[in-house]
Formats: structure tokens, C-alpha cells, sequence
């Protein structure tokens, strides 16, 4: 899915973060979201995920004008197409591993459902194996973002949005996130990953430079 950013501002506490900011993420390519600490990154990436509304602007999936989801919209669209991987949140920190990844469960027989292959499958892929049956909460902070990264290859997602993969993460967890990224983005998913690793930057089929002076769109 194509995911826009049309000339976007938003103002947090009463100071402007992003100012007429554009951006156009394709699926097939994995888009980095670059630039200096406070630059609004996060901030962009959240829009984009309509986690936080904008000020001025719009926000379009192939082509429709989103800006004005509702929230039923909004679940909707999370639910049918999108994974985060977002550093502390989104993970159930009172739930195991395996609900985490399938979100489906019965938490009083503390049976998790969905399935069990894949399930495995997905924990293998980011070094989690094994672990399915541990409290979320006990997982160190980069834990907890392969969990995430987890969940969105159970999933399967058209869409992740993906906020400093590697910054809590050893050279060989890094490689191995950014070789999982690369592979959504090669199976056609869209991919917007905020980053300042140079690595993951490398690893990135297009670069947008948030808050810089040109405005256009790239
Ligand atoms: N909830 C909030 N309340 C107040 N200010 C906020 C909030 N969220 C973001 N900001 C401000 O918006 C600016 C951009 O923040 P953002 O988190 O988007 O930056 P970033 O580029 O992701 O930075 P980093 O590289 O450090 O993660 C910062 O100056 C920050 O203080
Ligand atoms: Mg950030």
C-alpha cells in the first residue's frame, strides 16, 4: 500500500514539530526516515500510522484522503494491515511471548490459540525461540522490539512502521532485523523505518530527510 504524507504540520504543546513536511512511501521499498534527534521522526512516523493526527495537511493510502478517519476507521486499518514496531509499546508486558505474537488467547486457561507453527516460526526468525512461554515484561528492551518484529511477521502485515529497530541492539541482531525488514520490503509490503543507523540506512531503498528545508516531495 502507498502511504502519504501531503505538506503536513503538527504542533505538539504548542510548538511546531513538523512544518509542512511530504512524504510518499511505496510498497516494495523500504523507506528510511532520517535526521537529528528531535527532528521529528517519531512524530512523523506516528502520523503516518494515524496514531496522532495532524494540524495541517493530508494523509493518503493508495491515493484516499485518510486525514479524517474515524476511529472505527482507524482499527480497522490497524487490524487489516499494519504491524509496529515501536520501542515500549505496544507489548502486553502482563501477557507471555506467544500472546504477544498471536494476540490470540484464552488468558484464564492461559492457553495461547493461532497458530503454533507459525508462531514458532516467527520467534525463530528474530532469535526468540524458545521463549514463547515468558512474560513480555521480563524481555530486555530489544527484546521486546523482535517481539514486536514478531507479531508483525505472524501477521504478515502490508504495512510496518518501524521506530529505531536497532538502536538497543549487537551487531548480529542488527544485521539480523535489517535482513528481516529488507525481506517485507522484497515481498511487496511497505516499510517505513525511523532510524539512524547507518547500516539500516544502507539497507534502505529511499531516504527522507524529516524537517529539512526542501519540501518536496521524494
Ligand atoms: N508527547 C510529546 N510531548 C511534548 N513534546 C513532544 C512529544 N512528542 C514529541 N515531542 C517533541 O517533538 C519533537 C520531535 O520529537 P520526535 O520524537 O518526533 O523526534 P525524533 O526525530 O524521533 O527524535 P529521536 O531521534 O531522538 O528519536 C521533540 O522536540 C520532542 O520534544
Ligand atoms: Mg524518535
Amino acid at each position: 500500500m502507498l502511504i502519504e504524507a501531503q505538506d503536513i504540520s503538527v504542533a505538539i504543546g504548542g510548538r511546531p514539530v513538523l512544518d509542512g513536511e511530504s512524504v510518499r512511501c511505496k510498497p516494495g521499498i523500504m523507506k528510511a526516515l532520517v535526521g537529528a534527534s528531535g527532528s521529528g521522526k517519531t512524530t512523523l512516523l506516528h502520523c503516518l500510522g494515524l496514531l496522532l493526527p495532524v494540524d495541517k495537511g493530508s494523509i493518503l493510502i493508495d491515493g484516499n484522503d485518510v486525514t479524517r478517519y474515524s476511529t472505527s476507521a482507524r482499527r480497522r486499518f490497524w487490524r487489516d494491515h499494519t504491524a509496529f514496531v515501536l520501542q515500549d509499546y505496544g507489548i502486553m508486558v502482563e501477557e507471555s511471548v506467544a500472546f504477544n505474537v498471536t494476540m490470540q488467547a484464552s488468558v484464564i486457561g492461559r492457553r495461547v490459540s493461532g497458530n503454533k507453527k507459525r508462531l514458532n516460526q516467527s520467534l525463530e526468525q528474530t532469535g526468540l525461540k524458545g521463549r514463547e512461554n515468558e512474560l513480555a515484561g521480563h524481555l530486555s528492551g530489544g527484546e521486546k522490539q523482535r517481539l514486536a518484529l514478531s507479531r508483525a511477521i505472524y501477521k504478515d502485515a502490508n504495512i510496518l512502521f518501524v521506530d529505531e529497530p536497532t538502536a538497543s541492539l549487537d551487531a548480529t541482531n542488527r544485521r539480523m532485523v535489517i535482513e528481516l525488514l529488507a525481506d517485507f520490503a522484497v515481498r511487496g509490503r511497505t516499510v517505513i523505518v525511523s532510524t539512524h543507523d547507518s547500516e539500516m540506512i544502507d539497507a534502505c531503498g529511499a531516504i527522507h530527510q524529516v524537517g529539512s528545508e526542501a519540501r518536496h516531495i521524494n
